[in-house]
């Protein structure tokens, strides 16, 4: 069966995929600061991050690397956490210690939704109560970690789970705080891979079938778990808040009906994650301040017709808060002019990465924005298809990129707005290591996830591991 293929960029899955981009920029040496990090610039022709030369920053790490501007996303973080709303990362969009301590400093919570995410929590000593635990298929191994380490809410997302949860609890001896996964049945205008709250999907108890009433009601029958609040998300990449709108009202519409039938007032509704960032000029997402507010107002509106007092309003943005903080520095190693049907040519550049560092464009056909980083150039731009080095043609990074005709072997082309789902969905397809993560600021570079290497990779197969076995 054919899928429908949208772009996870645009507003909406009308657009056709990468047509912004085909829109020929004046100057092709320009940053947008819409989508670069606050502190990208260009000194003498070579694009800097954090006050350091990208040349310098290769020549010290390598490439392919994501380059992390610490400024830009702890100033996001805090204007995340500057309102009267919880805020929880969903550690999916990246994760590593460093980013947990910088998000725990900033005064916000973190959204886990495996045991290996809750790992990296507990390693950097996150605050336990400020951790939610989500995912629709939770083990019984998971479950008595995140309750051992006193994680603060559990979204539960199956009448399994709820079972499993409340019988882990009762053994540890605790009452485990809970919230409902709710399907609201909102269709965000994203991707379908990464819409959400739609009926036909894993995610979620249903509201129209009565599934999720009656999960509030299996989790208030347990002892050992307390009905904390109701959970929606809608999908990623959104640009208007009009879903929002229409999930608060639904979830709303469940809380007032608990209040009603078994007299619970909820003292949270969480809203989720999804607000979207810029990847091509003319994307223009709300401010933390806009959306936040405007999430306020909705919620103050809904409760106040159904009579029910203002629960504590909670989300979770992962892509908003770090996707627009790092780039992708990649060094170019071929140019090959294609000569297309009609006579038209395309320039296909390979850079020394790919779709095992960046799977968007493969997976969301995502369009994303990238400059030559090394130099300036003033020679005609031409329209080029950075595509990664794997053994597959739908291996591009970016699908329609605008860069100068000089565009040569050994030239960096930097991409912007790779902080989030890049480094966090790498493979090691083609046996390909995966990139380090670097934090710059004030002219300092730190790793805070290294580069794979060759080894790392083989240390997985007994063949190299045990001499022993497997050898020819
Ligand atoms: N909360 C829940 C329950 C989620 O499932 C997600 C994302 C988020 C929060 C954070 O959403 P964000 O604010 O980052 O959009 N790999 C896809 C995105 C998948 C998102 C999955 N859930 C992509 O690369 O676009």
């Amino acid at each position: 069966m054919a899928r429908t293929v949208h772009p996870a960029g645009p507003r909406h899955a009308d657009d056709a995929p990468g047509a912004a981009s085909l829109f020929r920029p004046r100057d092709v040496n320009v940053l947008d600061p819409a989508i670069w990090p606050v502190s990208a610039d260009r000194v003498d022709g070579v694009v800097t991050l954090g006050g350091v030369a990208v040349t310098d920053l290769v020549a010290e790490h390598g490439s392919p690397t994501f380059f992390l501007d610490e400024d830009d996303l702890r100033s996001r973080a805090r204007d995340w956490a500057a309102h009267d709303v919880d805020v929880y990362y969903a550690g999916k969009a990246f994760l590593c210690t460093a980013l947990a301590r910088w998000l725990a400093d900033e005064g916000l919570g973190l959204d886990v939704c495996t045991g290996g995410e809750l790992a990296v929590a507990r390693a950097a000593g996150f605050p336990a109560e400020r951790l939610e635990f989500h995912g629709n298929n939770k083990s019984t191994a998971e479950l008595r970690r995140a309750v051992a380490a006193g994680v603060g809410q559990v979204i539960v997302d199956s009448f399994d789970e709820i079972d499993r949860l409340a019988a882990v609890a009762a053994e540890a001896g605790v009452r485990q705080r809970v919230l409902i996964r709710v399907t609201v049945g909102v269709e965000a205008h994203t991707h379908e891979f990464i819409a959400t709250a739609h009926e036909d999907q894993k995610f979620g108890f249903s509201l129209r079938d009565g599934a999720a009433a009656r999960a509030a009601e299996a989790v208030l029958a347990h002892e050992s778990l307390e009905l904390v609040g109701l959970h929606s998300h809608i999908g990623s990449q959104i640009f208007e808040t009009s879903g929002f709108e229409i999930a608060a009202h639904r979830v709303i519409g469940l809380a007032a009906a608990l209040r009603d039938r078994h007299g619970v007032e909820l003292d949270e509704i969480n809203l989720g994650g999804g607000l979207g960032i810029a990847y091509v000029s003319g994307d223009d997402p709300e401010t933390p301040k806009q959306t936040l507010e405007r999430l306020i107002g909705i919620v103050e509106v809904e409760c106040a017709t159904v009579g029910l007092r203002v629960p504590r309003i909670a989300v979770e943005p992962g892509r908003a808060i770090v996707g627009p903080s790092a780039i992708t520095v990649y060094e170019v190693g071929t140019v090959k002019p294609v000569t297309l049907d009609g006579g038209t040519e395309r320039v296909y550049v390979s850079v020394d990465g790919g779709m095992s560092d960046n799977i968007r464009t493969a997976l969301y056909d995502a369009a994303y924005t990238c400059v030559l980083a090394n130099r300036r150039s003033e020679v005609e731009p031409i329209l080029c298809r950075i595509v990664g080095k794997h053994c597959e043609s739908g291996d591009i990074v970016v699908r329609d990129a605008w860069l100068p005709g000089d565009l040569r072997p050994g030239d960096l082309l930097a991409v912007a707005a790779t902080g989030a789902y890049c480094r966090s969905m790498a493979s090691n397809y083609n046996h390909v290591p995966r990139p380090p993560v670097v934090a710059v600021r004030g002219g300092v570079s730190t790793v805070i996830v290294r580069r794979e290497t060759e080894e790392d990779l083989l240390r997985l197969d007994p063949g190299f591991t045990d001499p022993g076995v497997h050898r020819v």
